[in-house]
């Protein structure tokens, strides 16, 4: 197997799930698991498929009280289809005497291949191989194509294939005490004698959906007219289609499937678009090239090549793979942020969560309109987040920690710990620092893209409203003459309260204090360096007063953070009075203790009470701010940082954090890197592991961690690499590893494709040949250079040899 082959051998019930997730294929406007056709839900199966975007709220009893969820709707099985021979049963892996099986995601071509060799119960032969894609440059179309051969037996075969939309939303165990039928209102019929649509609605949001499915069927490469019949049941719609084969001779099924909702642009009505999108696809063969063809641009554009590890390489373009499967060039014109477990699973219910911090910055160096229309998700849900924030007697605007179709807090209010099987408040909600997320991502964005127009219009408006939001969180504390924040969650979620207190969530949280000197900072900034009439006009249309920015710049010099012993940083007040854990005990008690919370509450006893973190939550600081932006920071606020601070805050949190989330070994790997380089290629190769192999043992069959694999990438290109965009020149500070070979990739600054390759502590870059434009300015140490169209540039700091640390 190459890099671009990921795949896995034999049939493994227990591991279909992941392996489910791992081949989803999608193109940002839906995606489907790489479910086996002929399969419907069961314990093994899960087939599911998404469309970005179409969320259903649904109510349920829970532990006493009415629950609402909003999940993202999965929808009719497109996929269905499966065969018998003569008149024996339906096609079932697990009642036949599986020769070979092999399953392979051809990364390049996006292609789910599957190649099987069976012997059944009377003794016959058969090789059947499945090819499908998710089509990324026709949005709504996909292709399943079956190959059956007949090694040893001559008869008949019936094909059923058809719409499957007798589906819940029942692939997370936990949730599945809560109501899942989402769909409702189905309608089938048969448009030609070769094509079948489903059509159906989302319960509360009333989506329409409808699904077409075009089968054709060749004996030995030629088209036959074979025969039909119709099977039709409100929910499901199908034909069976009869052949008969000679010993050595080949069927294939040919299906063209479309997806459409009311949801979509360009369409009169999702049934008409669906029945017409299938009638004039081209056949599968021609359908793959013109995929393959919109693959290879995406591929050209997100190339990211490490010349040493295949195997890191082959994860690398595995993460990139999903990452444009979910966010894809259709995005931008759609109505969608990032979801966290992607277009892959039900887990979280396709929430959006502050995961964009660790994804944009990939897109944003490459397709930075891609980056733009994730913000202006954020943009368009700004008036919910206005009333949020005054529901909560504050001005500007809250945004939701968990956000869906219109930007509502989709948080639950329960939840299910497994182990214990107890409903458990949840006040993971009160994570407001999801809003200094989004504000970071905009300042970011602008930084690297130069887009005033995004600024001016949009992106600073919602800027300056979270801005007024966390300034009107602090409380001056006269007695310590110092801004504080109380009552909220970290990035850390282990830590909701203080034990024993019925007040909900903790005190000053450095994070969120220290990120909100930033935001007050940044935005009287972004304020000041505005065109004098928008300012002007923003001003007056939010009713920004003067004391209002006073006191912003004021909140960034009196903030209060704390900290104990020598110079670390408290996660949050008296996060150093918790008890110390015994991580010792329970590694061996338990083994994984990634989710530690859950370990705690079965045994009657609360994470709040122990100096445990479930990821970086202080350490997220190194991760957003430079070393000096940082010092800066808190020297303004009148805490000096001595050098060892970011050492000795790391040791100190690696010792208390069991990185029960994915994001944490991005973060680990990030603020290791130019310190300690063996244990930040551990936390590397843990990002890289994290759904491969699924190290959260069982979730990655529930969706993909889509940050976790832009952030491996992310971590390549502006950590390792060095790569960041400040000041109008693009900087680059490699401290490659040479452990991972050579880097090569590919990237988009201020419109200028470049070609940037990095080894150790060099760096070379190329621009495109292309028509005259501006040349860009590159930097590297001390040496600034511009260049134009077809240039190259050589960089080095070899002088400044990196020094090894002791691990
Ligand atoms: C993490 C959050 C994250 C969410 C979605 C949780 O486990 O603690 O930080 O946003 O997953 O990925």
């Amino acid at each position: 197997m190459n890099s671009w082959q990921f795949g896995f051998q034999d049939f493994d019930p227990d591991d279909e799930g992941r392996r489910e997730a791992l081949c989803t294929l999608g193109n940002g406007y839906f995606a489907t698991r790489g479910a086996a056709p002929e399969s419907t839900a069961d314990d093994v199966h899960y087939p599911g498929t998404y469309i970005a975007g179409c969320y259903d709220r649904l109510t349920t009893d829970v532990a006493d009280r009415e629950v609402e969820d909003e999940s993202l709707v999965n929808m009719p099985n497109w996929l269905l289809l499966t065969f018998r021979i003569d008149d024996g049963p339906w096609f079932d892996l697990t009642h036949v005497d599986v020769l070979d099986h092999e399953q392979e995601l051809d990364l390049e071509r996006a292609i789910l291949v599957r190649r099987l060799r069976f012997r059944d119960e009377r003794g016959r032969t058969t090789r059947y191989v499945q090819r499908r894609f998710v089509h990324m440059a026709e949005q709504h179309l996909a292709g399943l194509d079956t190959t059956l051969v007949a090694e040893d037996w001559s008869g008949s075969v019936t094909f059923r294939s058809g719409i499957d939309g007798h589906v819940t939303n029942s692939g997370v165990a936990r949730y599945r005490t809560l109501n899942t039928q989402h769909l409702t209102d189905h309608h089938s019929y048969e448009s030609t004698s070769d094509t079948v649509v489903l059509h159906a609605r989302t319960s509360q949001s009333r989506v329409r959906v409808a699904e077409a499915g075009r089968a054709r069927v060749f004996v030995d490469g030629e088209p036959v007219d074979a025969e039909r019949s119709l099977i039709q049941q409100n929910d499901l719609i199908a034909h069976s289609v009869t052949v008969h084969v000679e010993r050595g001779s080949e069927v294939r099924v040919e299906k063209i499937a479309s997806v459409h909702t009311s949801r979509d642009a360009a369409s009169t009505e999702p049934v008409v678009e669906a029945v017409d999108e299938v009638r004039c696809a081209p056949g599968f063969d021609e359908l793959c090239r013109s995929h393959a063809l919109a693959w290879s641009r995406l591929h050209r554009e997100f190339h990211c090549g490490l010349s040493m590890s295949e195997d890191a390489q082959r994860s690398v373009r595995l993460h990139l793979f999903h990452l444009l499967q979910t966010i894809s060039p259709h995005s931008s014109d759609l109505d969608v942020g990032v979801p966290a477990r992607g277009l892959h699973g039900e887990a979280y219910r396709g929430h959006v969560f502050w995961d964009e911090l660790f994804v944009l910055p990939t897109l944003t160096l490459r397709r930075p309109l891609l980056a733009r229309s994730l913000l202006m998700y954020r943009y368009r849900r700004l008036d919910r987040a206005r009333r949020a924030a005054a529901a909560a007697g504050l001005p500007g605007a809250m945004f939701p920690w968990q956000s869906g179709s219109n930007g509502r807090e989709e948080s639950q209010r329960v939840h299910l710990n497994p182990r214990s099987g107890r409903w458990l408040p949840d006040r993971t909600y009160l994570q407001r620092h999801v809003g200094i997320a989004i504000a970071h991502n905009i300042h970011h964005y602008h930084r690297a893209t130069g887009d005033d127009e995004f600024l001016g219009e949009f992106g600073a408006e919602v800027l300056l409203e979270i801005t007024r939001f966390f300034a009107a969180l602090t409380h001056y504390d006269r007695s310590r003459d110092r801004y504080v924040i109380r009552g909220v969650v970290g990035p850390d979620e282990y830590h909701t309260g203080y034990p024993d207190h019925e007040r909900p969530g903790i005190d000053n949280n450095a994070y969120t204090n220290i990120m909100t000197a930033w935001l007050c900072r940044t935005a009287a900034q972004v304020l000041r360096e505005l065109p004098a009439e928008r300012r002007h006009e923003l001003i007056e249309q939010l009713e920004l007063r003067h004391g209002e920015v006073d006191r912003w710049k004021r909140i960034a010099q009196r903030m209060f953070v704390p900290f104990h012993g020598d110079g670390i940083i408290s996660q949050f007040e008296g996060y150093d009075r918790l008890a110390e854990l015994d991580w010792d005990g329970y590694r061996q008690r338990y083994g994984d203790i990634q989710r530690l919370d859950r370990i705690l509450e079965a045994e009657g006893d609360d994470p709040n009470r122990y100096q445990a973190s479930k990821q970086a939550d202080v350490l997220m600081l190194f991760y957003l701010l430079s070393a000096d932006e940082l010092a800066e920071l808190l020297g303004g606020l009148g805490y000096p940082m001595p050098a060892d601070t970011i050492p000795n805050n790391i040791q100190y949190y690696l010792q208390r954090t069991s990185h029960g989330s994915t994001l944490s070994a991005v973060v680990h790997a990030w603020v290791l890197a130019r310190s300690r380089r063996h244990q930040a290629l551990e936390f590397f190769d843990h990002v890289l592991a994290a759904d491969i192999h699924d190290t959260q043992r069982g979730t990655t069959s529930e969706g993909i961690h889509l940050a976790a694999m832009a952030g491996s990438v992310d971590l390549l290109q502006r950590c390792f690499a060095g790569i960041e965009v400040l000041d109008g020149a693009l900087r680059l500070n490699p401290l490659w590893p040479t452990e991972l070979g050579d880097l090569e990739l590919t990237i988009r600054y201020r419109g200028q494709p470049l070609n940037i390759t990095v080894t150790g502590r060099t760096a070379t870059v190329r621009t495109a040949p292309g028509p005259a434009q501006q040349p860009i300015t590159c930097a590297c140490g001390p040496r600034t250079v511009q260049l134009g169209p077809g240039e190259t540039a050589h960089f080095s700091l070899e002088q400044h040899p990196w020094k090894p640390d002791s691990s």
